[in-house]
């Protein structure tokens, strides 16, 4: 083999032009095969495995990131219209989930179909269906029948949250509204 220093050329000529006969830098090399081994691995993170969130999940998200802030802050609790809003949005539903579990699932159970408490999915209120109604009992508890009073423990927000949770669990709102009934016992 001829050493690196020295030039060797190839046979073939063209048109008087002839050819190095040299070795590519292995640098050069490794930095080839380095990335092709690179691109057959982010292919398949990317395009073939669900492992990493589309383009689309990533940009669903970082909406409900927004939406949720600009809800957050301007919270009118009269406003059906706005906790319907809030309840399609999954980041406000997950959290009111979550508020829930911690709170309200011991009477009211984690699939909301009520124990101590009322069923909270069956679409029969006594104190009301429309997203303010819910959300009035919940902050102000009906203490004679044991429903806590929440609202200085968990506030406005954390409460509507909530109750954009259980809207959730309605599917959608002309649904809810004209299938409710008011129960009384
Ligand atoms: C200590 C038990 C208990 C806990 C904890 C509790 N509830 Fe209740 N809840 C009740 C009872 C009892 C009633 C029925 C009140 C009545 O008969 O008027 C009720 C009623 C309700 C109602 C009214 C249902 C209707 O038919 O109008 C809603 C809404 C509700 N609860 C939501 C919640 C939420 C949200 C939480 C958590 C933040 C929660 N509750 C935590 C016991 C509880």
């Amino acid at each position: 083999m001829a050493k690196k220093t020295e030039i060797t050329l190839r046979e073939h000529v063209y048109d008087g032009i002839q050819e190095y006969d040299q070795k590519l830098p292995n640098w050069w090399l490794f930095t080839l095969y380095a990335a092709i081994v690179f691109s057959v691995g982010y292919w398949f993170y990317h395009f073939q495995s669900s492992i990493s969130a589309t383009d689309g999940e990533r940009v669903e998200a970082q909406m409900n990131r927004i939406e949720r802030i600009k809800l957050a802050n301007s919270i009118d609790v009269t406003d059906n219209d706005l906790f319907w809003k809030m309840a399609a949005n999954s980041d406000i539903v997950a959290s009111g989930e979550a508020t829930f579990m911690a709170n309200c699932a011991a009477c009211h159970k984690s699939d909301l179909s009520g124990d101590i408490g009322e069923n909270l999915v069956d679409n029969q209120w006594k104190h009301g269906h429309l997203p303010a109604n819910i959300y009035a009992t919940v902050y102000d508890g009906v203490l004679e029948k044991g429903m806590p009073n929440w609202g200085n423990l968990l506030g406005q927000q954390k409460i509507a949250e909530v109750v954009a949770f259980i809207l959730s669990k309605h599917g959608d709102r002309e649904k809810m509204e004209s299938e409710a009934v008011v129960k009384t016992d």
